[in-house]
């Protein structure tokens, strides 16, 4: 279970990163459209849940 928490977190951070790199890709080029900047977004409240949960664990084992 916590091996599928951290995988979780490891590949929505290579898509969070995907997301932050396209916004600058797209600031680049022009103006991006507003709705690009909101897309790290949904992959962050993945993150978050999912990296405090690996923080917690080895305080809970204790
Ligand atoms: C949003 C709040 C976040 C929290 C609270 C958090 C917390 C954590 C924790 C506690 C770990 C485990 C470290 C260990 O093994 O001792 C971890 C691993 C990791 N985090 Fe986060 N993190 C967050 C966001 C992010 C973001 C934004 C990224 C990258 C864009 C990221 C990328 C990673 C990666 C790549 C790992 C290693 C996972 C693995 O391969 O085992 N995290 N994080």
């Amino acid at each position: 279970m916590n091996g599928v928490i951290r995988q979780v977190h490891r590949w929505t951070s290579v898509l969070f990163t995907l997301a932050v790199a396209a916004i600058f890709a797209g600031m680049a080029i022009g103006e991006p459209p507003e709705w690009q900047y909101y897309t790290p977004l949904p992959f962050l409240f993945v993150l978050l849940p999912t990296g405090i949960w690996m923080f917690v664990l080895p305080y809970l084992r204790r």
